[in-house]
Order: C-alpha cells, then sequence, then structure tokens
C-alpha cells in the first residue's frame, strides 16, 4: 500500500501517529568488548529534525509496510525492529499485537541515524496509546533498552549523555539551536560490520584512551557552535572510513566548504556538518549536493524533542 508521494492519508480512523526524530553523535567513545558483546561507549546523543512517521491501526494481524526513504531496504517481516516492539509491547500489556504499522520514511536505512531504533521507539509509543497501557516513562525506557542501544535516546530526544552500551541516558544542559547538513551515501553500513572493523584494528590492544567529552559538553553549555565544531568526535570513523573510502573525501568537501566541525554520525556512513545558521547551511548543503560526491543531501536542526504523539 503506498500512497501518493509515499504519505499516508492525514488521518485512518481508530489509528496512532507518532513523529520521531533521527540521532545523530556528537562525541563517541568506543571502550572495552564486554562480555555480551557489545562495547562499552561513552556518547553525547542530538536529537535533529530529520523525522520518521510511524502509524498503528488495529488489523486482524500484525503487519508492516514501507513509504518513502529506503522502501526495498527495510524488512517487512517479523524480525523488523517496529513489529518486535509491537510484540513486545503487547506482551507487557496482556494484548495480542495485532496492529498494522506503516513506517513513512525519512530517515535513511543504515545510515548510521538510528532510523531502526527510532521506529521501534514510535511504535511502543504508539501502541502504548492505542492500548492505553498505563506503562510509565521508565517503563517504557526499560523497554526501549531491550529493542536496542539507541532505542531509548530516540525515545527521550534532546540531547543527552549515553553510557553503558549507549542505552543509559543522563541530562545534558545545552543552550542554542544547532544548524546541521547530513551527506547521505548510496547503502548503508552494517553497524556490527563497523565494530568489528574497529575490534581490527586495535588488535585487542587494551583501547586508547578517547580525549572524553568534557570539552564538547562545556560548548554545549555555553552555545558556542564554534568551539562544538572543533570537538567533534568519534571512534568509529576511522572504521566506517576503511569499509567505505569515498566517506573521506566527504569529509574534505566539508571542510573545504568552511563548516565548523564534520563528523560522521554512528556506524556511518551518512556525514553530519555543523554549520553557523540557517543561510551557511543552505549554502553547504547546495554546494555537497552539486559535489558528486554524495547521494543527496538534508538540513537538520537539533536538539528537538523526541518521539511525540501527532494524532
Ligand atoms: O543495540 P543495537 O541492536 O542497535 O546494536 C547493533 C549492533 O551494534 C550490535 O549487535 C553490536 O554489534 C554493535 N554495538 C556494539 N556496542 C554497542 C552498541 C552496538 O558493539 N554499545
Amino acid at each position: 500500500m503506498v500512497h501518493e508521494a509515499g504519505r499516508l492519508p492525514d488521518s485512518v480512523p481508530g489509528a496512532v501517529t507518532v513523529r520521531v526524530p533521527a540521532k545523530i553523535n556528537l562525541y563517541l567513545g568506543v571502550g572495552a568488548v564486554r562480555a555480551d558483546g557489545y562495547h562499552d561507549l561513552v556518547t553525547v546523543y542530538q536529537a535533529i529534525s530529520l523525522y520518521d512517521e510511524v502509524t498503528v491501526r488495529p488489523a486482524a494481524r500484525l503487519g508492516i509496510a514501507v513509504h518513502g526513504e529506503g522502501v526495498g531496504q527495510v524488512p517487512t517481516g517479523r524480525d523488523n525492529l517496529a513489529a518486535r516492539a509491537a510484540r513486545r509491547i503487547a506482551a507487557v500489556a496482556g494484548v495480542r499485537p495485532s496492529v498494522h504499522i506503516d513506517l513513512v520514511k525519512a530517515i535513511p536505512v543504515a545510515g548510521g541515524l538510528a532510523g531502526g531504533s527510532a521506529d521501534a521507539a514510535a511504535t511502543l509509543l504508539a501502541c502504548d496509546a492505542l492500548w492505553q497501557t498505563g506503562l510509565d516513562s521508565d517503563r517504557l525506557a526499560a523497554l526501549a533498552a531491550e529493542l536496542g542501544s539507541d532505542v531509548p535516546f530516540v525515545l527521550r530526544g534532546r540531547t543527552a549523555l549515553g553510557s553503558g552500551r549507549g542505552e543509559q541516558l543522563a541530562a545534558v544542559l545545552t543552550r542554542g539551536s544547532y544548524h546541521w547538513v547530513l551527506a547521505l551515501d548510496e547503502g548503508g553500513l552494517e553497524t556490527p560490520a563497523v565494530y568489528a572493523e574497529l575490534d581490527r584494528e586495535r588488535g585487542g590492544a587494551p583501547h586508547p584512551e578517547a580525549p572524553g567529552p568534557g570539552d564538547l559538553l562545556a560548548a554545549l553549555r555555553a552555545g558556542d557552535a564554534v568551539a562544538l565544531g572543533r570537538v567533534l568526535h568519534n571512534d568509529l570513523q576511522a572504521a566506517a572510513v576503511r569499509l567505505r573510502p569515498r566517506i573521506s573525501r566527504v569529509l574534505d568537501a566539508g571542510r573545504e566548504l568552511g563548516v565548523l566541525g564534520g563528523v560522521v554520525c554512528g556506524s556511518g556512513p551518512t556525514c553530519a556538518f555543523l554549520t553557523r545558521d540557517a543561510d551557511d547551511a543552505t549554502r553547504v548543503a547546495a554546494a555537497l549536493a552539486g559535489s558528486g560526491l554524495v547521494r543527496t543531501v538534508r538540513r537538520a536542526v537539533g536538539p528537538v524533542p523526541g518521539a511525540a504523539l501527532l494524532r
């Protein structure tokens, strides 16, 4: 079921729609591999104004349809993270997961922007509203963490310090709004492959101490975009570049355009460039779009709130 321009009608009777943002990691320090195979992380997340919309409505059985960005790359079977989210919250609420889920995607698939996690977070919130489960925000956050490391953050939004495998969140004091240009690549990168490449590079040696997010948190507190641009950091960046060498040409192109800073988003391949203001973002986006190095570009601002009911 694909609607004109990949959109759903404005309202579907008995349906609940949730809008959910993408995330970028302003800082991502990757520590040791844990016994469960995940890596210890210290990360500073920011939610940005690039959104998926997820609509759930009662149906005879659990089903899923994908519209918009990356149709055909998103699995629509049982393993889809949104379907898993619906089954998980149904089990907790003691109801059958009999919903149809429409994902209207603007967040690229496997782009390092937590698109799948965003759809899971939105589905949790939408099913919570549809079934009136009465779960409090802590319980929802715990369900989110079971579904993936980034799911609690996109549920909550704004800016947060993540630890553990990324699922433990603490508030971060920030001022101002930041103007980002995202350079989207052709095709995604699989997150486990990028972590595996980092492990291979480190060769089992004790992981090098990353600088820590202190300077970055100070820049956010001061609302100082110039200082923030200088300290964007991602330990996965070199591994992503090794797997997709053209990422380094995209980062170079951003630098040559005079951006405040550029960084690979999560496990890549999307690159985020911090610009001075809305006009500067328009200039950088146009130049990158014309560079021939990227599939497409998006402008976004952050921080923005997390998953929210639309109707
Ligand atoms: O938690 P999530 O399912 O999003 O993680 C996807 C994959 O990314 C994991 O299976 C793992 O390979 C890798 N990962 C990791 N350490 C983390 C988060 C993710 O190794 N802290």
